[in-house]
């Protein structure tokens, strides 16, 4: 099935899987014994609905930031750049803001595990809100990097209406708290460089541990803390990952799959396994309506560059942005 891989040695058997294949996963979670799966996910698993990740050398947002007149990239998301300029990212911000964009086939497989009752938790690293569109129940997530949900003064901490902030994100506008004699930037309860991760993320990550199957999808596991969550899965415990490259640790054990492909396919190829290919793509439909689904699934050369076109706008912009601060 596809590109399957391992970087564990073929003299080494599987522990609990039959085999080092997604078959065999599948064949694992149809026999009952996954039933706490917990699921890791990053920027990956939305690049389908038109967003662009962080990190592909060609569409990625901080490969497109780099031309600009940026300390570097990350500056955007970085708490102490943005005190001085929250400008480019309340440009970003405008194009990114949930409602914008669509789940993908990915996203609605994850509801369909929590309908199912064999999904423990969720962590993502995205802040698009798109686990949630697809039906993925709040109290099954922990937005590890936080989300577009909430928002605060960076100074008093006072937390701010979310209509202003709507309006002044569809403005590119910045908002200022509205305490007396405050006035300081109001920044969406997104982590930025510099900022911890939300309690949740702490008091729920020994959830890992207690997996009997491990799925990492679309993240390039270079970010810390969450980077190391797939390390605190037991030995013996499966892992999947749904990723175009290999990551981590990832295909260092012998129960690891590596599935090196775009994530909607890997993950329509472990429905077909499991059996649930109809129910998930009826799913999908009826969460995204069909005219959303099929541009979703045109191909992926095409996807390709209205990804890239996507990210050079958004480059552009946030450029302009910081001319309009010379
Ligand atoms: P990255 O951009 O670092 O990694 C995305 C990964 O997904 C890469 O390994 C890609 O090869 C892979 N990928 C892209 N499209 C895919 C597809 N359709 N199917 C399968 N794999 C695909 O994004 P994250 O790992 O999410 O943090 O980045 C982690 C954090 O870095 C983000 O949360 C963000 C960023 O700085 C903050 O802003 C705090």
């Amino acid at each position: 099935m596809g590109q399957q891989q391992s970087i564990v040695d073929d003299d080494t058997p599987p522990q609990v899987l039959d085999e080092r294949s997604l078959a065999a996963v599948a064949d694992y979670i149809k026999s009952g014994q996954a039933r706490r799966i917990v699921v890791m996910t990053g920027a990956g698993i939305s690049t389908a609905a038109g967003i662009p990740d962080f990190r592909s050398p060609e569409t990625g947002l901080y490969s497109n930031l780099a031309r600009l007149n940026l300390p570097e990239p990350e500056a955007v998301f970085d708490l102490h750049f943005f005190r001085g300029n929250p400008v480019p990212f309340y440009v970003l911000a405008r194009e990114l803001y949930p409602g914008n964009f669509h789940p993908t086939v990915s996203h609605v497989f994850l509801s369909l595990l929590a309908s199912k009752g064999l999904l423990y938790q969720l962590f993502t690293q995205n802040i698009d809100c798109l686990e949630r569109a697809a039906g993925v129940p709040d109290s099954l997530i922990v937005e590890a990097h936080g989300s577009f949900a909430t928002q605060r003064c960076i100074n008093c901490r006072t937390p701010y209406p979310d209509d202003l902030m709507r309006d002044h994100v569809s403005r590119a506008e910045v908002p200022k708290c509205r305490k007396p004699r405050c006035g300081g930037i109001i920044k969406p309860d997104i982590v930025f460089f510099h900022e911890g991760l939300p309690e949740a993320f702490f008091a729920k990550r020994s959830m890992a541990a207690d997996a009997d199957l491990v799925i990492v999808m679309g993240t390039s596991l270079t970010v810390h803390p969450f980077a190391s969550l797939p390390d605190e899965v037991p030995d013996d415990v499966p892992r999947l990952l749904f990723n175009l490259e290999k990551v981590g640790s990832l295909g260092g054990r012998a129960d690891d799959v590596l599935v090196l492909e775009d994530c909607d396919t890997g993950v329509r190829k472990l429905a077909d396994a499991l059996g649930w290919r109809e129910e998930l793509e009826a799913e999908w439909r009826r969460v995204v309506g069909d005219e959303e689904a099929d541009r979703q699934i045109q191909g992926s050369k095409k996807r390709e560059a209205e990804l890239l076109a996507e990210v050079e706008r958004l480059a552009d912009r946030v450029d302009d942005a910081l001319h309009l601060q010379d």
